[in-house]
Parts: C-alpha cells; sequence; structure tokens
C-alpha cells in the first residue's frame, strides 16, 4: 500500500514512525466503540482462542473498558517479557517494523476504526493490533519468537526474501492455529480480531488444516480480503520457535526457483 492511501497522520512520524499515541485525544465515542468490540469478541475467545492468550488477557482488564494507554501496558510488558509498545501511525516500512521487533518494540497503530467498519476493516487499527497482538507478548516463547522473527526481517531484507518471511508471519502470527487439548484454537491475531473468522477458522468444515511447514507455508499465497482457504497449525509456541531457528538462507535459496502452491 503506498503511503498516500493509508489513513493515519504520518506527518508527525520521525524516521522509526513512532507518534505520541494523544490518549486524552480519543472522544468518549471512540472509547465506547472500542468498548464494544472487546465485549463482542469477549464473548468468543474462552471458546476460540488458545490458552497463552486467554491467561494474559486476564492480567489487563483495564482495557476492556477504554482504549488502552500503552505506556501503562509497556510498563507491565517490560516486566514479565522484555517488551513495549510503540505508537505509529498505521502500516510502516518493512525495515522500520522489523527494527522495532528487533529491539522487542510492538508498533501499534494509535486510531480506531469507524463505527460502520464495526465487521470489517481493511487496515490494521488499534483494536486489531491490541486486541490480536499484545496479549501473546506476555508469553515468553510467542515474545522471543516474535523478537527473532524481527531479526530474521531484516536479515530476509538483505536476501530479497521478505515475501518469503511475510508468508510465515501471514500463516502464523496473523492466521495461526494451534493444537490443544480441547481442539484447534485461534492464536494469530487476524483471527483472535475477527469477529466473523475466530468462530470459522475453529468450527468450519470447509478450510484445509494443514500442520506447520515452513517450506510450504514460504510457497503459500494469501489473499488479505476474505477468510482463509487454509490454515497451519502448531503444537505450541515452542515448536515454531524450533522450526524457525534454523538460517534461512539456504532455504530461501532453494525456495526461491519452486513454483508457488495455489
Ligand atoms: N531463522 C531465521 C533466519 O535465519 C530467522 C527467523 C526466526 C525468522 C524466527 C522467523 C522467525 O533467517
Ligand atoms: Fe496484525
Amino acid at each position: 500500500m503506498k503511503a498516500s492511501e493509508l489513513r493515519g497522520d504520518y506527518s508527525r512520524a520521525g524516521s522509526d514512525y513512532v507518534v505520541e499515541q494523544d490518549w486524552p485525544g480519543y472522544s468518549p465515542e471512540e472509547h465506547a466503540l472500542y468498548r464494544k468490540l472487546f465485549e463482542r469478541q469477549s464473548k468468543l475467545v474462552p471458546r476460540y482462542a488458545c490458552p497463552e492468550w486467554i491467561e494474559a488477557i486476564a492480567g489487563l482488564e483495564s482495557a476492556a473498558r477504554e482504549i488502552p494507554r500503552f505506556d501503562r501496558i509497556s510498563k507491565k510488558l517490560r516486566v514479565a517479557t522484555g517488551w513495549q509498545i510503540v505508537a505509529v501511525p498505521g502500516l510502516i516500512p518493512d525495515d522500520a517494523f522489523f527494527t522495532h521487533l528487533a529491539n522487542r518494540r510492538f508498533p501499534v497503530t494509535v486510531w480506531l476504526r469507524r463505527p460502520e467498519e464495526f465487521d470489517y476493516i481493511v487496515e490494521p487499527d488499534v483494536f486489531h493490533d491490541f486486541f490480536g497482538h499484545v496479549p501473546l507478548l506476555f508469553d515468553r516463547v510467542y515474545a522471543d519468537h516474535l523478537y527473532e522473527y524481527g531479526k530474521g526481517g531484516l536479515k530476509a531484507m538483505r536476501l530479497d526474501a521478505v515475501r518469503m518471511l511475510a508468508r510465515l508471519y501471514w500463516f502464523t502470527i496473523e492466521f495461526g492455529l494451534m493444537k490443544t487439548p480441547a481442539g484447534v484454537r485461534a492464536y494469530g491475531a487476524g483471527l483472535i480480531s475477527s469477529g466473523g473468522e475466530l468462530a470459522y477458522c475453529v468450527d468450519d468444515p470447509k478450510p484445509q488444516r494443514l500442520p506447520f511447514d515452513l517450506e510450504r507455508i514460504m510457497r503459500t499465497e494469501y489473499q488479505i480480503d476474505r477468510y482463509q482457504e487454509r490454515y497451519f497449525v502448531i503444537d505450541s509456541f515452542e515448536q515454531l520457535m524450533r522450526e524457525t531457528a534454523p538460517d534461512f538462507t539456504p532455504i530461501y535459496a532453494h525456495l526461491r526457483n519452486l513454483p508457488l502452491w495455489t
């Protein structure tokens, strides 16, 4: 997406794209809309989200009432896993994004969707970024994995392999499923923050649910504007950590010459 097509105000962002959250600037209507989104999703997550996410949200009860103050959450996060949240105007370029992750900073969009976008929004907003991503940053293994991903992103840029690595992000961090004793559950932020796809990804017989396979994922195109046709299922965050630990350099070189899965 070109910067000119993005909704956020990038005029006050520095070279790292960080801005002030300006929490007092949110209107009562925005806090109320956020709370409505939170309440709808809260009815779904006990049944559909992975245990790590559910455990983490219990410690963030203030985030249920109003748009959270990033500095307060960061204080807790720093103690738990060394991460912090930084406010950004919206989507940011790859190099800035990877650099934040590689320094244990998670960029969260400052603005909230409009009421007519309650069910669906194209660009990530503060609800998606916060509700979907931030709770899992309290999980030590997930948090370490995302830090490794950030470093891997900077390396992928040097190797001209960002598209392959972005597919990994898509099928794990955004749309990943996890096997649990109770059945398959969602850990991807795009699922956890979605009013419709969260139940779909677990209950619906239509989509494929394939075991995590790094090379297969890196060769799989994805759609950003509809429910996924396939999900990849991990056994645990430890497995995700382990299977992404090897040096990707030879994997990128090998996959570059192979066709994509359709
Ligand atoms: N192991 C990857 C590499 O060598 C880095 C990475 C780790 C990427 C974890 C994604 C997730 O490039
Ligand atoms: Fe996201």
